[in-house]
């Protein structure tokens, strides 16, 4: 069994808007609703578990509606990594290890395509993980105060995204060995790779940005009305 993780727990505080960014509707649908259907209608994911913001458990179940993948809608933590956390015990707790793999997802990220989602199970299947992530086009260093400390070779720097696709068994061991230092890390394949696992790449998407800030909103928006993307 497969289990898709939407963590939709956050307060979108960056998009400035006077609620949380993933109930934000285009053309009708929210970027909740738009994610959430792309694991409805994956053939590879058999369910799917909602993280929602302890304030919000009303909205978020309204945009669950009619989806029969969605076994729960459970609280998150204070951080994304609490709220992934939150969602490994509830599946442990109810699937124990019958679930083979987990694909986690933002819910700021509406416009992956369900693709993707397939792809990252098949290649976690053969390799035991699967991120998206887009290569570097700029030119990138480290810096140290506002002083560069080193110039990096762009060709070795990758930009993650979600889908992140696990082995559940693998994953769940990382998260509750680090359990006490989850804030620290800001995705799933820094745990999973901080345990000493391989962290595959595939080929992100560049439609498949998280929305963060006002200019993300607009653009999200134009994306869609302009038929540049189906939601
Ligand atoms: N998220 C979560 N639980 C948290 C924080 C974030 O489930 N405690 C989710 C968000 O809902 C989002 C994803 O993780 O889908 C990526 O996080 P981010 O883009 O940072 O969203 P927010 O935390 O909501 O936004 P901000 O940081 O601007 O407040
Ligand atoms: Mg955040």
């Amino acid at each position: 069994m497969n289990i898709g993780i939407i963590v939709a727990a956050g307060k979108g505080e960056r998009t400035k808007l006077s609620y949380p960014k993933q109930f934000y509707q285009i053309l009708g649908k929210s970027l909740l609703r738009i994610a959430l259907e792309k694991y409805e209608y994956s053939e590879l994911i058999n369910k799917i578990v909602v993280v929602a913001n302890e304030e919000f458990m009303e909205e978020t179940k309204k945009e669950c509606y009619n989806l029969n993948k969605v076994y729960g809608i459970i609280k998150g933590g204070e951080s994304r990594q609490e709220s992934v956390y939150n969602a490994l015990k509830n599946i442990y707790n109810n699937f124990g290890f019958d679930v083979l793999f987990v694909s986690i997802h933002d819910a700021a990220r509406p416009f992956v395509s369900i693709d993707k989602i397939n792809e990252g199970i098949e290649i976690a299947k053969k390799y035991g993980s699967a991120i998206l992530a887009l290569p570097e086009k700029n030119s990138v260093s480290h810096v140290v105060g506002d002083v560069i400390d080193k110039i990096l070779d762009r060709n070795e720097i990758f930009l993650h995204q979600t889908p992140q696709t696990f082995d559940f068994h693998k994953l769940y061991k990382a998260y509750t060995n680090f359990e006490n230092e989850l804030k620290s890390f800001t995705d799933d394949a820094s745990i999973f790779h901080k345990a000493g696992n391989f962290v595959r790449i595939i080929s992100g998407e560049e439609y498949n940005v998280k929305i963060t800030t006002e200019f993300d909103l607009k653009f999200a928006k134009w994306l869609i009305k302009e038929g540049k993307i189906n939601a």
